[in-house]
This record gives C-alpha cells, sequence and structure tokens, in this order.
C-alpha cells in the first residue's frame, strides 16, 4: 500500500471513531461534546474521504446514516424466530387472571408472588435487528410475523441503532424493538409538510410507517425516527440472559436505546400500581404509548409458558382506554349512500383524539340524534378506542346555548330534492330519487369499481364525480364504453395515465360471477351474500329468474333480502345495465353449482377458517362447507358459531377464545366433513 493510501486509511479511521464517540454522547448520553457545527463538518471529512476512496466505505461507517441511492424494491426477509404479537388485557380483572393462569400453567402456589418487567407499550413500528459478528447484517419489519420486508437501509438512517457492537456481543444477536417518532419531530415535520402545501400524516405511528416505507433512504435520513428495544429474537449464546430484566441491561451495555421507564414489580399489584403511575404521565411523555406490557422476569418460566396462537402466554398488554376529548359541532348535515340509505354527519372542530385528528363523526340516524339530543353548536364528547370508528358519546348540556335548535332532518335530499322516505321509526331514512339521484349513481359507481367488486384500479373518488359531472356517464355499464381520448380530457390525466385507466377497465372485464353480483350494489348483498348466489345458482341468468320463493330456500337468505334480490332484478332499468355489461365485453364463468343437503348440521352455521390446512386448500375447505350449508366469512364476531383453527392460526383464533366461541381442529373438520 502506498505511503498516501495509508494515510488516509489512518484519518479515515480516526474519523470514523471521533464521529462515532460524538454519535453517543448525542444520542445515547444525551450530552453532546461538540457544537452541531463542528460535527456536519466532520461528517463532510468523511463522506469526502469516502467518495475519494469508496474502497473504504464498510457499511456500519457513520455516513451511511445520511442514505444511500434509491432500492427498486423491499425484499423478503425470513424470520428465524416468529415475530410475535401480544394478548391485550383491559380490566384490572385480566391482569389478576393473567397472573392467576400463569401461576397454574407453570405450578406454582399463588402465594408465591412473580417478578414482572411492566414497561410501556411504545405506539410504532415493531422491527428485528440481526447482528452478526458485532455488525448490523438486516433490520426487517414484523410483516405477518414470520416473513417481513428488509429495511435495513432506512434503519441504518436512524443515528441511535447501534451499526456495530462491542466485541463482547455473541457472534449472532438479534434485538427487537419499536420505532417510532417522538412528539417534537412529528410535530415539526407535519409543519413543513403542510408549509410545502403536502398532506400533514394522521399521527406519529403512521408518519413512522410513511418514513420506514420509503425505498429512498435519504427521506427516511431526514425523518426524526426513534427506537427503544425490549425483546431478543434469535441469539447463538444460551445463557446470555437468565432474566428479562438482564436482557434490557445487556442491551443497554451494547449501546442499544432501551426505554428507561421500564420497571421490574411484584406480582399484579405491582403492574396494576405500575400501570396507574404511567396513565398519569402519559399525556407529559414524549411519544405516543398505548397501554402498558408485562413480562414474566424469569426467562426459563417464559420458556415454560410457551405460546398460544401468535401471542406469548408469558406477556400481556394492558391497553389504556378508549380516549375522551371535548369539542364542538359546527354544523350537522346528511350524506346520500349508494343505495339511497340518507345519514347524518357531525361536522366538528378538529380535535386529537386516540391517535388521530377528528373532524367528521357518523350520527347513524335520526334516533340517534335525538337519543343524544345533538345540536348544531354543542359542546360533545368524543371517543375513539384503538382502530373503532370515533363518536359521540354525549353532549354537555352545561356548555348548550340559550338559543340552540333542535335538528330539523331533511324532508327532501339534498343531492336531487326527491321526497326522503323515513321508516323504522327513524332509523331508516332514504332517497326516493333512485336514478336519478346523482350521489346515489356516484356512490354506486365507486362501489363497483372498488378492490372487493370489479376492482378498477385508478378510478379514485374525483374521476368518478369527475366522469358523473360530465355526463360521461350514468350507469356503471357506461364504463365500459369509454374511450381514450374522453379520459384523456379529463383534468390531471396524460397519455399515460389515461391509457392505464382504459388498461384495467379492459382488465376488469373478466371477473367472477360473486364479484359482479357485489359489484351491482343490490341492496342487502354484501360480499359473503354474493359468493353464496354464486355457488347456488351458478350463472346470472338463473339467479334473474330467480323467486323470493326460491330464494329463501338458501341458508341465511332471509324474506328481507330476498325481496330484495327480486325487486333488483324486477327492475327494467337494472335488467338493462346488466344486459350492457355483457355486452360491452364484461364476462366470467359458470360456477359450478353445489346442492346443499338439508339436514346437514351446518346448515345456517356461521364459520371462520383460520391458520394454514395440511389436507385441502383453504378455498376447497369452504367451498365444501359451503356446500353443506354453512356461511363462512373472514372474521370472528359474537355471530360466528365455528372457528376452524389451522397451523399457526393467529388472532382470529385468539380471538374465539376470548369470546368463548367453540373452535375444532382440521382433524375434527375433516371427520365431520366425511
Ligand atoms: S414485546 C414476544 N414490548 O406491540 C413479545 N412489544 O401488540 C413481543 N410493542 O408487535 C413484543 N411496545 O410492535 C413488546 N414494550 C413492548 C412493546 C411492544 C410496543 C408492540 C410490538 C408488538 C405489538 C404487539
Amino acid at each position: 500500500m502506498s505511503d498516501a493510501k495509508n494515510a488516509s486509511l489512518r484519518l479515515y479511521q480516526q474519523l470514523r471513531e471521533q464521529i462515532q464517540a460524538h454519535n453517543h454522547a448525542y444520542y445515547t448520553k444525551d450530552q453532546p461534546t461538540i457544537s452541531d457545527y463542528e460535527y456536519d463538518q466532520l461528517m463532510q471529512q468523511l463522506i469526502e474521504l469516502e467518495a475519494q476512496n469508496p474502497d473504504l466505505v464498510s457499511p456500519d461507517s457513520p455516513s451511511q446514516r445520511v442514505g444511500s441511492a434509491p432500492l427498486d424494491e423491499f425484499k423478503q426477509i425470513r424470520h428465524q424466530v416468529p415475530m410475535l404479537s401480544l394478548s391485550n388485557g383491559f380490566s384490572d380483572e385480566d391482569i389478576v387472571e393473567f397472573d392467576q393462569r400463569l401461576h397454574r400453567q407453570l405450578d406454582q402456589d399463588s402465594a408465591v408472588e412473580f417478578d414482572y418487567i411492566a414497561e410501556p407499550k411504545l405506539d410504532g413500528l415493531a422491527v428485528s435487528l440481526m447482528y452478526e459478528n458485532g455488525r448490523l447484517v438486516y433490520a426487517a419489519t414484523r410483516g405477518d410475523g414470520k416473513t417481513g420486508e428488509d429495511i435495513t437501509h432506512n434503519v441504518r438512517t436512524i443515528s441511535t441503532v447501534p451499526l456495530a457492537l462491542a466485541s463482547s456481543a455473541p457472534s449472532q444477536l438479534e434485538v427487537r424493538g419499536e420505532i417510532f417518532m417522538p412528539h417534537a419531530g412529528f410535530k415539526a415535520l407535519n409543519e413543513a409538510h403542510i408549509a410545502q402545501g403536502k398532506k400533514g400524516f394522521v399521527n406519529p405511528r403512521n408518519a413512522a410507517a410513511g418514513s420506514l416505507r420509503q425505498l429512498d433512504s435519504r427521506i427516511t435520513a431526514k425523518r426524526p425516527l426513534a427506537i427503544f428495544v425490549y425483546a431478543l429474537g434469535a441469539i447463538s449464546d444460551p445463557d446470555y440472559a437468565q432474566t428479562q430484566e438482564q436482557l434490557l441491561l445487556n442491551f443497554k451495555a451494547l449501546g442499544f436505546p432501551v426505554c428507561p421507564l421500564y420497571k421490574l414489580v411484584k406480582g399484579s399489584e405491582g403492574c396494576l400500581d405500575y400501570y396507574r403511575g404511567l396513565a398519569n404521565k402519559r399525556e407529559h411523555l414524549d411519544y405516543e404509548i398505548d397501554g402498558i406490557v408485562y413480562k414474566l422476569n424469569r426467562l426459563d418460566w417464559q420458556a415454560d409458558a410457551g405460546f398460544i396462537a401468535k401471542a406469548p402466554r408469558w406477556a400481556l398488554a394492558h391497553k389504556f382506554p378508549a380516549q375522551e376529548k371535548s369539542t364542538t359541532v359546527n354544523e350537522i348535515n346528511v350524506q346520500v349512500g349508494r343505495t339511497g340509505a340518507i345519514t347524518p354527519v357531525a361536522r366538528l372542530e378538529p380535535v386529537f383524539v386516540g391517535g388521530v385528528t377528528v373532524s367528521n363523526v357518523t350520527l347513524h340516524n335520526q334516533a340517534e340524534i335525538q337519543r343524544l339530543d345533538i345540536r348544531v353548536g354543542d359542546t360533545v364528547i368524543v371517543r375513539r378506542a384503538g382502530d373503532v370508528i370515533p363518536q359521540i358519546v354525549a353532549v354537555n348540556l352545561e356548555k348548550r346555548l340559550p338559543k340552540s335548535l333542535v335538528y330539523e332532518f331533511p324532508s327532501h335530499c339534498p343531492e336531487c330534492g326527491s321526497d326522503v322516505l323515513v321508516s323504522g321509526e327513524g332509523i331508516i331514512a332514504r332517497c326516493s330519487g333512485g336514478l336519478i339521484c346523482g350521489a346515489q349513481l356516484r356512490q354506486g359507481i365507486k362501489h363497483f369499481v372498488s378492490r372487493k367488486a370489479m376492482d378498477i384500479d385508478g378510478l379514485g373518488d374525483k374521476i368518478v364525480d369527475a366522469l358523473v359531472h360530465q355526463e360521461l356517464i350514468s350507469t356503471v355499464a357506461d364504463l365500459y364504453a369509454l374511450n381514450f381520448e374522453q379520459v384523456l380530457d379529463l383534468e390531471g390525466f396524460a397519455e399515460k395515465s389515461a391509457q392505464n385507466l382504459i388498461d384495467s377497465i379492459e382488465q376488469s372485464k373478466e371477473t367472477e360471477l360473486a364479484r359482479l353480483l357485489y359489484a351491482l350494489g343490490i341492496p342487502q348483498v354484501g360480499e359473503t351474500t354474493a359468493e353464496q348466489l354464486a355457488n347456488s345458482y351458478g350463472k346470472l341468468d338463473k339467479l334473474m329468474q330467480a323467486d323470493k320463493e326460491h330464494l329463501e330456500t338458501l341458508p341465511d337468505i332471509g324474506p328481507v333480502v330476498a325481496e330484495s334480490i327480486e325487486q333488483f332484478f324486477a327492475d327494467q332499468s337494472n335488467q338493462k345495465v346488466v344486459k350492457q355489461l355483457f355486452d360491452r365485453g364484461v364476462h366470467y364463468d359458470d360456477v359450478e353449482v353445489v346442492a346443499v343437503d338439508q339436514e346437514s348440521p351446518w346448515l345456517g352455521k356461521t364459520v371462520v377458517i383460520t391458520g394454514g390446512l395440511d389436507t385441502m386448500a383453504r378455498a376447497e375447505a369452504k367451498k365444501r362447507l359451503q356446500s353443506l350449508g354453512a356461511k363462512v366469512t373472514g372474521s370472528v364476531s359474537k355471530n360466528t358459531d365455528v372457528v376452524i383453527v389451522g397451523r399457526d392460526a393467529g388472532s382470529k383464533a385468539l380471538k374465539a377464545e376470548q369470546l368463548g366461541i367453540s373452535t375444532m381442529s382440521e382433524a375434527e373438520l375433516l371427520e365431520l366433513l366425511n
């Protein structure tokens, strides 16, 4: 090696070490030893040196924090140890029960108090950091728990993620934690975005997720992301730690950021004390948390307790209750749906609650407005829990203005002026305008093109509105008569995007009967019913000829649904639209009709299949169950009769257990099917 080369190598190593030490002082110890300006100078020198000597650059160089050229796509990474989720608890009793259950499972006397690590449940994104021989080799998202996305390029830019570990680290070490965006950074980012005319993120979690989903890590590098680590994945040294607490201390010693609020507590009482303490501090934290996590401290007991479905038995997430905030009602007006249903909506003074800004809340129906006695100008309490849609729970009558007026429900459709028909004691209000109502038409088309219906890509709400407004379409069948020039003339379209839309309309012509039926938007016919109709009639002609008596013989089709289907197909304009759809090229393969045994024990039962099956595909199992008269749906609720639990079943199995719904293994299913 030449002297010059040697000199630059020495300089390079010095610079790297210097910068790493400053990083540690700044990010981990929170005690910077030089000014930002001096730091930037050092970094600039390093980057220049690397540019002159590309062979010097290693993936753990501090310069990698600034990001690199965009990737084409995210690679998949299979987790060596699955990334689990957590079971939830909500009440004090849930926590006591969790602790007692663990005592039983581990065969321990209930008088023995277990040690737990209690820590905040961070509202961010789970990440796995894999180190081999002390170097960060990859960072991956949780994905479905088994396979995640490779986000190494983005995670490298997070300044507190160690790129290299001390030599004391095990040769293989996978550390798991949460990436999140602290409040201050979130606020600044949103302000900057809005100043540039871009849309702000709804909450810090979405902002963190959006930042990690970048192919261009130079964007991520500019986002104020942080991380706390809290769990172990794969490891080469089986004796690395004996307790959860020791794990956290080891992580800290290796330079990983660990949430400083964790605490070793005793028994369920200790857990609950910690919960109450932190619930009071929650508002003042720098970051969003949505509960507390309790983890059994002894790792050998964790191993003994094992897992259920996708969550460990030795840990519990104690969720904070739904958040409530006060705000005012600026206006109440109604929305017209695709079947003419008229739904009142309260327009609120925007309020941040449960992690999102809420400005519109559905009031469901006239009876609900009366029940809560909501008036324009009222101060109301808005609640939002988890992923549940926000709702108004009460009016603060003390703040009601003396001249407030009771809301008068419209007697005419605000869109087309037709009469509003009200039934069911103010529960159902409908516009009687049918085909002449522009709102119904627009909503009907939006439904027709949606993913689970005809799945036409690139036909967003605004485009549908424009097509209807310019009278280019007046029925769903007109979509199939649109031409390239017409699309190109619409605002916002260029040659390429216009062609893309024409192509996806073309592609949607090849469809399935169940999709088409669902897409038609027959009142009362959702996805599951559409599928059942397709399986029972096989072709659309047959269904169109069926009368309501025949329809009612199908399991789960009652008089209301049967009547609605009969009426829909009796309508001449609907018949015309169906004919036009076929004339313009929509087509599907006939469905093989499976006769239903009226004696079948599955008749009318609602079944959910979750997890993988070994002896047949899920679709096959679904078909066989349907042929026996079962209704196979996708999500577990109170109305579910049986959940079939396959291999690696997840949250649905858990929910069944929580709701006390009976479950069945694949073997039991096979026995009953045969
Ligand atoms: S431990 C085996 N600890 O919550 C246990 N998870 O609902 C694995 N989360 O996917 C998780 N804070 O993204 C753990 N202190 C914490 C957490 C935490 C947030 C997230 C994590 C996980 C999800 C499960």
